[in-house]
């Protein structure tokens, strides 16, 4: 084992294989494993095991016909999960895999219903994570992994993230340290002739086109320019308000007017915002934005705020993947009264 695994504490390349070695006999059982990747850690369960799969929705609590991705080794492994296999697909795989992009594709009959919720189609990554790739090469099939955070709750990017979200629920969790990227995987649906963005991620539009050489679908990317049309869902208890900067004075005052506990997320601290105003401060890249957002919405929660006021970032490449956690961090409706 050459590469660093990360996580909690040092440990020996010996340590690490028996906690592999511990997550593989927990998934051979049938039981729950907590998996990291680079993007956030899932909840990871044999993918061809379907009461296995049942307890990855039990344990989030999550819609029965919600489909998991199933995670691979390799890219060749593709060609056993779906009948039919593009060329952008191998393209996209052989530029992005290990990575984070998710590849939507005609699923073939070896994949339960339990997983795709009897959708004809199946969703595949191979994440780029040493303590997955280990798990994954020993174990030797796909492991079916959701996010792993009750279902509408934010994705967990630390081991201790998926403690405080599933606790006893997850048999086995492996600590691989902090995820590197920090939000979930670009989705690219390559089962209907075109490329269309699902969910947009670390990998951009842009990448996506450059590689294979198509027009790439944005419907999913333009909706995100305006605010309200998205799910909830990656919600922290707090109301998120995304704003442009100048506008933070003006909402600040207006929610501190209404008796809120009122936080600000964002690179900088502005010169006119009321000293005693808690701010969470988020990287001034893209990248390191991606990488901290799920803390920063974790800790405005143990701060009990109402409402935290973001400074919505650019909606190009990285940025239009953070707009889009945030634009369905903020879905909750109304602030308090
Ligand atoms: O980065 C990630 O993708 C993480 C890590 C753990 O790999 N996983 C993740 O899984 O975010 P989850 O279940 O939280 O989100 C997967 C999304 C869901 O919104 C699901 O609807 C969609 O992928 N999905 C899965 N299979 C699909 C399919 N066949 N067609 C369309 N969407 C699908
Ligand atoms: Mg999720």
């Amino acid at each position: 084992m050459s590469e660093p695994v990360g996580g909690a504490g040092e440990r020996s390349s010996a340590a690490v294989a028996a906690e592999v070695m511990d997550a593989v006999r927990a998934l051979r059982r049938g039981g729950l494993i907590g998996l990291p990747t680079e993007t956030v850690y899932g909840l990871g369960a044999d993918a061809s095991n379907p009461q296995a799969v049942a307890r990855i929705f039990a344990a989030k609590e999550r819609p029965a016909n919600h489909p998991l991705i199933v995670h691979l080794h390799r890219p060749r492994q593709m060609a056993v999960w779906a009948r039919a296999v593009p060329l952008a697909a191998w393209e996209l795989a052989e530029a992005c895999w290990p990575g984070p992009l998710t590849l939507i594709l005609p699923r073939s009959s070896m994949v339960a219903d339990a997983v795709t919720g009897g959708l004809d189609t199946v969703a595949l990554r191979v994440p780029a994570h040493p303590l997955a790739l280990q798990v994954l090469e020993e174990f030797g099939g796909g492991i079916a992994a959701p996010s792993a955070n009750r279902h509408k709750k934010i994705s967990p990017t630390t081991a201790q993230d998926v403690r405080d979200e599933l606790g006893d629920k997850v048999d086995v969790l492996l600590d691989g340290g902090p995820c590197r990227v920090g939000i979930e995987s670009t989705i690219v649906d390559l089962s209907t002739g075109t490329l269309r963005v699902l969910r947009p991620g670390a990998i951009a539009a842009a990448e996506l086109q450059q590689i294979t050489g198509l027009a790439v679908d944005q419907t999913i990317e333009a909706s995100l320019r305006c605010p309200g049309r998205m799910d909830l869902h990656y919600a922290p208890q707090a109301m998120v308000l995304p704003v442009p900067l100048e506008q933070v004075p003006h909402e600040l005052a207006q929610q501190m007017a209404r008796g809120a506990r009122v936080g600000v997320l964002s690179a900088q601290r502005g010169p006119a915002w009321p000293g005693n105003i808690p701010w969470l401060p988020l990287g001034t890249s893209p990248a390191e934005q991606a990488q901290q957002l799920y803390q920063r919405l974790r800790e405005a929660d143990r701060m009990r705020l109402d409402v935290l006021i973001v400074v919505a970032p650019s909606d190009d490449g990285l940025g239009c993947a953070l707009r889009d956690r945030l634009w369905r961090a903020a879905g909750r409706g109304a602030a308090p009264a």
